[in-house]
């Protein structure tokens, strides 16, 4: 099939590479710098296997970039469309780049008989693009076909994902999108386009919930004394529950949670439901960072002038994002106490913030810091020689943001003088000599 793309963001560019990779002749449109980029090879984005794949794709002819959408969608099989839809300071689905599309679409006059909606978008919106598209005189039909890809395994969610999801109206569409994803191997999903749409939604919804929730319970297990790890396998081992996004850390980041959480709270506003479970979702997860400053500042007393050391930017391991990051409000947070941040991300470089200095390592991190924390779980920080990380601290205070330690390593840490390693969901523990009071 000939596909165009319009938007070569995260999404588009994942879709772009993938469907070429399944034989399919793509067209990937873009504004005139993004394209530039694209075309020498230059990726933004850090995504395993993306960049090998973008060239060869590129090499064997069947991935293209152009920047007229109109030019590059004539004769095409279908159009997708993967542009942004960020959230309002309102709540609301900024919708801007979904209606510029239509609004070239409708100055055409024309338009592939497949418009192929994969952005994120609220309930309704394709049946209204649909509508306005016909009333134009425009002979299209609108699908909405979710995207459920995870940064940093892009590709691969792509190529082997759990479901297909095709919200569409009619047997000429459905057929399309199945010979579109012919040679993937995953249950397909057909339904309307509303549910379509609302499949997204309540996915992102469900598992930000799950996260929630795991935090949530590793509050009790810190009251109580118990391990938060044990209590979440015994939880995710049955199967009505499952395992995955049980991981009590700092809470979720990334450009989508947030965004579609706020999103589906104004939804159900519009309609006069409220959405408690949402609101506590959200609530809960905002609460993480600064929950774990409260601990270090009650170590610390005074934190004016002392020097955090932090590992990891990036919202989560294996992507150089940083949108809604833990991080960002970490250091905001800092910022209110006067406190120093040295930060170390193995992919993240050259970030300007007010109050951060990036340094080359997580040595360099730990280096005079006043205390570590552990943001994001890439492998290296587990494989680091924790012993000499404490050891170049000027005061051993570990805050374990998303429990990587094994407890073979605490156990050698605390042999350490003045050790304190502050987990998440589990006790507080430290050196046997080590007087918390003394830290102060
Ligand atoms: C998410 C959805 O998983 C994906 O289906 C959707 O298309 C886009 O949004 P992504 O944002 O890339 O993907 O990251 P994901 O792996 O889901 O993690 C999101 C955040 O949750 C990260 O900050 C991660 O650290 C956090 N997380 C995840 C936890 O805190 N605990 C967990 O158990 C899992």
């Amino acid at each position: 099939m000939r596909i165009t793309i319009i938007g070569a963001g995260y999404v588009g560019l994942v879709a772009a590479v993938c469907l070429a990779k399944l034989g399919h002749i793509v067209t990937a449109v873009d504004r005139e710098h993004v394209v530039q980029d694209l075309q020498d090879n230059h990726l933004s984005i850090w995504e395993s296997n993306l960049f090998d794949m973008l060239v060869i794709s590129r090499s064997e002819g069947k991935l293209l970039f152009a920047t007229d959408l109109i030019q590059a969608s004539a004769g095409a099989d279908a159009l997708m469309i993967a542009v942004g839809t960020p959230t309002r300071e309102d709540g609301q689905s900024d919708l801007s780049q979904v209606e510029h599309v239509a609004a070239q679409l409708f100055a055409a006059g024309s338009c592939p008989p497949l418009v192929i909606m994969k952005s994120t978008v609220p309930v309704g919106t394709c049946d209204k693009l649909e509508q306005s598209l016909q009333a134009a005189g425009i002979r299209t039909e609108v699908a909405f076909n979710p995207e459920f890809l995870r940064q940093g395994s892009a590709v691969k969610d792509f190529m082997h994902p759990d479901r297909i999801v095709f919200g569409c109206h009619s047997r000429q569409a459905e057929a399309k999108l199945r010979q579109l994803y012919h040679g993937i191997d995953a249950p397909i999903q057909v339904c309307d386009r509303r549910s379509a749409e609302l499949i997204k939604y309540a996915s992102n919804a469900f598992l930000a919930m799950k996260i929630s929730f795991a935090n949530m319970i590793s509050d009790v297990c810190e009251g109580y004394e118990a391990d938060i790890r044990q209590v979440m396998e015994g939880v995710g081992a049955d199967r009505r529950i499952g395992p995955h996004f049980l991981q009590a850390g700092l809470g979720y980041g990334g450009s989508c949670f947030s965004k579609d959480l706020q999103s589906l709270l104004t939804s159900g506003k519009a309609i006069g439901r409220s959405l408690p479970l949402l609101e506590a979702t959200a609530q809960i997860n905002e609460e993480r960072i600064p929950q774990m400053m409260d601990k270090l500042i009650a170590l610390w007393g005074n934190p004016r002038g002392k020097r955090l050391g932090v590992l990891g930017i990036s919202f989560k391991p294996q992507t150089n994002d940083v949108r809604d990051a833990p991080f960002l409000t970490l250091v905001q947070l800092c910022h209110l106490y006067g406190i120093d941040v040295q930060a170390y991300d193995p992919v993240v470089q050259h970030l300007s913030m007010k109050g951060v200095t990036q340094v080359d390592s997580a040595f360099e991190v730990s280096a005079g810091a006043d205390a570590v924390i552990i943001l994001t779980e890439w492998p290296q920080f587990i494989e680091l020689n924790w012993v000499l990380m404490v050891q170049l601290m000027n005061q051993r205070i570990l805050l374990d943001g998303r429990n990587i330690l094994s407890d073979a390593m605490i156990a050698r840490l605390i042999t350490q003088e003045d050790v304190v390693y502050i987990p998440v969901g589990r006790p507080v523990v430290h050196s046997e000599e080590h007087d918390l009071e003394q830290a102060r």
